[in-house]
């Protein structure tokens, strides 16, 4: 299904009716990547992806099997290279192979812990890497630039729910956290530069969960998981034996911490809105930032026991130590991106769990089986 890419002309599948834009993702082949993606080609942009299987699984062939499966889903072709961030001259064959009129930018190394031991690659990775991204959108013209900010930068919250004027870079408390953050001061500088006219948006993600509703694409962490949501499924599958929950005194409803968790589905349609603002006629933007969550908090025993209900299973847990950098409680004010962008969650804490749990049952091993 998938196509080798580099078509320097609109494809002659392309039907004029559809928005008339190619958008190229970085980090396509993700967890977030293959969801948004699918979006993509359902609203009917012509997609370009690109991957490095960082945190994603090929198939013999050397193609993305997330990516396939959204072929699958879609009907429609991938077009996909493998491609890391760092190879600059590998990333311009792509500005140079075909016209781009819009990045969506996904490629980050993202394990917290990973991040606290080894912050060279992951500053190497993600802010090099972006900075090449950057500068060949700016040699090529590409203008609009959607990027995937994190809640982190917000650290420890100065208030809830968390607006997109709260303070940022303040108590981030992990490398991987500090080149979200560094990220976005380049992206609003670059958003200022005089006479270059870019719309460029920040995404800050809240706690994205579950799969697609098909259970052909969904989280496929690497070795053990250190978020809560897949953690808890594969104990209810039984590759886990436990949850630890990391505190239960915090202060908070029941004592665990308290997230906004978003179905993955919503966060990838969050993007299209995103890229659709961004691609307003004579939109020069600058740089702008939306917060992509529900507005709802649940903590971590209401998660446990929603996936209980969901998967019909006892989800064994015990209560551990608070977790060294977690806060009691994180989520949003989202109404900013329903008045800017006209997007708001539509999925709620059952088909969160519900989709999450299909996607375990499908695909016990990830995409490592297939
Ligand atoms: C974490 C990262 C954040 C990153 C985000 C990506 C930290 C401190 N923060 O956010 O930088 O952008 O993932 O999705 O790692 N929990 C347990 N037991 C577990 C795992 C988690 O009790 O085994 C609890 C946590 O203490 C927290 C909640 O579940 O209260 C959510 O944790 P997690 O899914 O890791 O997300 P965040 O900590 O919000």
């Amino acid at each position: 299904m998938l196509h080798e890419m580099v078509i320097p002309w609109r494809s002659p599948f392309f039907h004029p009716m559809l928005p008339d834009m190619r958008i190229l993702v970085t980090g396509a082949a993700g967890f977030i990547g293959s969801h948004t993606v699918l979006e993509l080609l359902n609203a009917g942009y012509d997609v370009i992806c690109l991957d490095n299987f960082a945190n994603a699984v090929s198939d013999d062939k050397g193609e993305a099997i997330s990516l396939n499966r959204v072929a699958e889903l879609t009907g429609k072709a991938v077009n996909f290279k493998k491609c890391d961030m760092n190879d600059e001259k590998a990333l311009e064959e792509v500005f140079k192979g075909a016209k781009i009129d819009a990045v969506i930018h996904l490629a980050s190394l993202k394990s917290v812990g990973e991040s606290v031991a080894r912050p060279l690659d992951y500053y190497r990775n993600n802010i090099v890497g972006s900075l090449n991204l950057i500068g060949l959108c700016k040699k090529y013209a590409v203008r609009n630039f959607i990027f995937s900010s994190s809640a982190t930068v917000y650290g420890s919250p100065e208030k809830l729910p968390i607006t997109e004027s709260c303070r940022v870079g303040f108590g981030i408390t992990n490398p991987y956290g500090q080149t979200k953050f560094m990220l976005e001061q380049i992206l609003t500088d670059v958003g200022k530069a005089a006479g270059e006219n870019w719309n460029i948006i920040l995404l800050r993600y809240f706690n994205p969960v579950g799969a697609h509703p098909s259970g052909r694409i969904g989280e496929d962490p690497n070795g053990v998981p250190n978020n809560l949501m897949p953690f808890v499924s594969q104990v209810a599958i039984g590759k886990l034996p436990e949850l630890t929950i990391h505190g239960d005194k915090w202060e908070t409803k029941d004592g665990t911490g308290v997230r906004d968790f978003i179905h993955v589905v919503d966060l990838a349609k969050g993007h299209v809105k995103a890229l659709e603002r961004a691609l307003e006629e004579n939109a020069s933007i600058g740089t702008e930032v939306y917060n992509l969550g529900t507005g709802t908090g649940y903590s971590v025993k209401e998660m446990v026991a929603a996936m209980e209900k969901a998967s019909g299973r006892t989800i064994n847990k015990k209560v551990g130590p608070p977790r060294p950098g977690d806060v009691a409680s994180a989520y949003c004010d989202p109404s900013l991106a329903l008045e800017k962008l006209g997007w708001k969650s539509e999925l709620g804490l059952e088909e969160m769990c519900r989709d999450l749990w299909k996607w375990q049952i499908d695909n016990p091993n990830g995409f490592n089986a297939a």
